[in-house]
């Protein structure tokens, strides 16, 4: 029996987190067991609980409470939370997700004691080393000891680092598991109720694109005008570090509606409801890849260039006439099929390499 600390601390990892917690309860539940810690990074009921409760994810063991700060005393206290836990008690290796402040600590704090480290979502690169992001995957992917790449191309990026093939698995992405899984059951319990116009769900809450305001202001009013433009409601649920930096914006707009940020199941929801996706998130371009619906991706390159390569997504940096182009370019794209990221059971895959 292999026993496993799987550390969570942000939204998107809350929910790939619970594709493989109903895997191991489900499938694997004489050969691992699964204890969870929660850094805290997120604390709003909204951007944690919620998804906790929604996704039926267990109850984590642990919560460092670390709460926010600059990217120094963030990680620095979650470093020595998860060293302490390590410390106390001993796991056959830890779990990490994606890129946050969060998977780099767990990662470090674990490969520093010679916990063996696995990383799911592993080898994706923006070749954009400002990102906080793209630091916290290169850096977690040299500490890990199994790298779970989602696609091929983050095999191929991971192969160009040097990375011994045993060591990275083609796994499939975890987030394709839980859109074929959760999709039909949201769309059924939470229908997105409609305004009569098409619409579109728009999201911001990267660092480069809320912190200065020349830029959010911006975005948001290029929302707006892609609303009119294209005579469409634009759904924008605003995440809580967007909301501290756009006060005064968006006043008097007409077809630009905030919101309270999402659930899962209400993200799927309004996914299927949309005509177009509008993003600077990594997981909602998947998603809506994953959903069929063409997305304008709010910055000046991707980690996940398959979605651009086949058609499905068009960069646009923040310039109002450059994202109106984009979204009218996308508004009647057709979105192929999703292949690239694997066949809906990549939990299976990963838990069947760390059970070995
Ligand atoms: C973090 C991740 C980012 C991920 C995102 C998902 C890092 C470096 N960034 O960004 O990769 O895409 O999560 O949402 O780890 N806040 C609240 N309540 C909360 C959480 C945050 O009010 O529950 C506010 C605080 O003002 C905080 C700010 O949001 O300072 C930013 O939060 P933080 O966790 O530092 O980064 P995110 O922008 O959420």
């Amino acid at each position: 029996m292999k026993k496993i600390l799987t550390i969570v601390g942000a939204r998107p990892q809350f929910i790939k987190a619970a594709a493989i917690s109903h895997v191991v309860r489900d499938k694997y539940a004489g050969k691992i067991t699964e204890d969870i810690l929660h850094t805290g990074q997120h604390y709003d009921a909204a951007m944690s609980a919620r998804f906790f409760d929604e996704l039926d994810i267990p109850r984590p063991r642990y919560n460092l409470g670390v709460g926010s700060g600059s990217h120094g005393v963030q990680t620095a206290a979650m470093l020595e939370g998860v060293e302490a836990v390590l410390l106390a008690e001993r796991y056959d290796g830890v779990l990490v997700y994606g890129d946050t402040n969060s998977t780099l600590a767990g990662a470090l704090a674990a490969a520093k004691l010679h916990v063996p480290v696995y990383h799911v979502e592993a080898g994706l690169r923006s070749y954009n080393r400002a990102m906080p992001e793209e630091l916290n995957r290169l850096l977690t992917d040299h500490a890990s000891t199994l790298l779970f790449a989602p696609t091929a191309t983050a095999v191929h990026n991971l192969e160009k680092e040097g990375f011994e093939k045993g060591r990275v698995v083609a796994a499939g992405d975890v987030m394709l598991d839980n859109v074929m899984h959760y999709r039909p059951e949201a769309v059924r319990r939470k229908p997105w109720p409609s305004d009569g116009r098409p619409m579109i769900l728009a999201t911001v809450h990267r660092d480069f694109n809320t912190d200065d305001p020349k830029r959010l202001r911006t975005i948001v009013e290029a929302l707006e005008r892609v609303g009119e433009r294209l005579d469409a409601t634009v759904v924008f649920p605003v995440h809580p570090r967007t909301r501290g930096h756009m006060s005064g914006m968006g006043g008097g707009a007409t077809r630009l509606r905030c919101v309270e940020p999402l659930s899962y199941l209400e993200t799927l929801s309004a996914l299927d409801c949309c005509r177009m996706v509008m993003t600077d998130s990594g997981g909602l371009q998947k998603e809506a890849f994953f959903c069929g619906r063409p997305c304008v991706v709010l910055r000046p390159e991707t980690e996940w260039a398959e979605i651009v390569d086949c058609g499905a997504a068009r960069l646009a940096d923040a310039d109002v006439d450059a994202v109106v182009c984009a979204a009218e370019a996308m508004w009647d794209a057709a979105v192929p099929r999703p292949t690239q990221f694997g066949d809906g059971h990549a939990a299976d895959r990963i838990l069947d390499a760390i059970s070995c």
